[in-house]
């Protein structure tokens, strides 16, 4: 018999977040963000679930082989754009749309020999700092891309740092705005935060870019729960318990005795543990459900296993179902969000960071 573990991709969820992406920006056409292999999903399992996207967007030049192989014609827009010259050869072959976030890249496209333009997304850095042209370097840019034979229509992008916080995303509305006023070209500026949050961003859009929404975590926990949004979840990740202890009061339980039992008490012994992806920071008190009744954790994660308090849950035992996020038999959801507070990150990094050595399951 295989290892008690199983994560499940739910197709139907997929389908239900990114209809919610849609319907937060109804004019705008929507890229289903699936870089990162899908933020851990698997571009090929939430294929079915994202296909009514309008456009796939990545950056990695295989998973844009990838979405192709999977029969999809429409457009894929690669995030980062090229890296190297021959990029742009496989973009003339795929026929992908790309970013161009500095001067390098419009080198490489004017050295491109292609009969057939290609159409580009012009980043402004905005505030960022990561990639982008500053608005006073922007309409240079513009210009000489403008110029090349090799460039067909240019769209105009960013991306904001603080949409799902206080800081907001004022002062990037406006740097945008005010390089970009006269310039043609559809605009891009919205993830999942800013398509949530800000209407005023959401009115600029022609193209929305919602990553992690489509995959059932809130852009803005805890200011917001992906219930508050009615968010699905799309990937559960579920063990069962394979022992179960008795455990005296005062005695402890699993690696450094960090946990020291105040009862007596029955701990469970869950399949699961830091080599499939659970974080190891998770502490004392972590929400996990057994049988779909919400309880904790106790002690530390260990690579293979980690132990839950049976307290809650009186008649489980060996062969019950844990959750350790995502929706359980009987109905009942632990946001992924929940779970990542404890481990001090956010659903991003649990998503992608499920092990290669847990079987994955889609439902349809
Ligand atoms: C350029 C760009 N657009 C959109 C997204 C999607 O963001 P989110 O997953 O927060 O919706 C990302 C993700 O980091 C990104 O880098």
């Amino acid at each position: 018999m295989p290892r008690p573990i199983l994560a499940t991709i739910h197709t139907q969820a997929l389908r239900h977040n990114l209809g919610l992406a849609r319907a937060s920006a109804p004019d705008a056409k929507v890229w289903a963000v699936v870089k990162a292999d899908a933020y851990g999903h698997g571009i090929a399992r939430a294929f079915a679930g994202l296909r009514g996207a309008d456009g796939f967007a990545l950056l990695d030049l295989n998973e844009a082989q990838k979405v192709r192989d999977l029969g999809w014609r429409g457009p894929i827009l690669l995030l980062e754009g090229a890296f190297e010259l021959r990029d742009l050869e496989l973009c003339s072959r795929l026929d992908l749309w790309h970013t161009v976030h500095c001067e390098a890249q419009i080198d490489m496209l004017a050295a491109h020999k292609t009969n057939v333009p290609q159409r580009v997304f012009l980043k402004m850095n905005t505030g960022m700092n990561r990639l982008g042209f500053t608005p006073e370097r922007y309409r240079s840019a513009w210009t000489r891309l403008n110029a090349l034979p090799q460039v067909d229509e240019i769209s105009l992008t960013t991306h904001f740092s603080d949409a799902d916080g206080a800081k907001g995303i004022a002062a990037q509305m406006t740097a945008f705005l005010a390089a970009t006023q006269d310039l043609p070209g559809e605009r891009s500026v919205c993830n999942s935060a800013a398509a949530l949050r800000h209407a005023d961003a959401v009115a600029l859009s022609d193209w929305i870019r919602p990553g992690i929404a489509v995959y059932g975590s809130s852009p803005d926990y805890p200011t917001h729960s992906a219930a508050h949004w009615g968010l699905q979840p799309t990937m559960t990740l579920a063990a069962k318990i394979i022992a179960v202890q008795a455990v005296s009061a005062g005695a402890s339980v699993g690696y450094g005795s960090s946990f020291v039992a105040d009862f007596d008490m029955h701990i469970g012994v869950v399949a699961c543990g830091y080599a499939d992806g659970y974080p190891r920071i998770c502490p004392t008190g972590t929400p996990v459900m057994v049988d779909g009744v919400r309880t904790r954790t106790v002690g530390r994660v260990s690579m293979d296993m980690i132990t839950v308090d049976l307290g809650p849950v009186p008649l489980a035992g060996a062969g019950s179902e844990v959750t350790l996020w995502g929706s359980a038999r009987n109905g009942a959801v632990l946001s992924i969000d929940e779970v990542a507070v404890c481990a001090q990150t956010v659903g991003y990094e649990l998503m992608c960071g499920l092990a290669p050595r847990v079987p994955v399951e889609v439902q349809a």
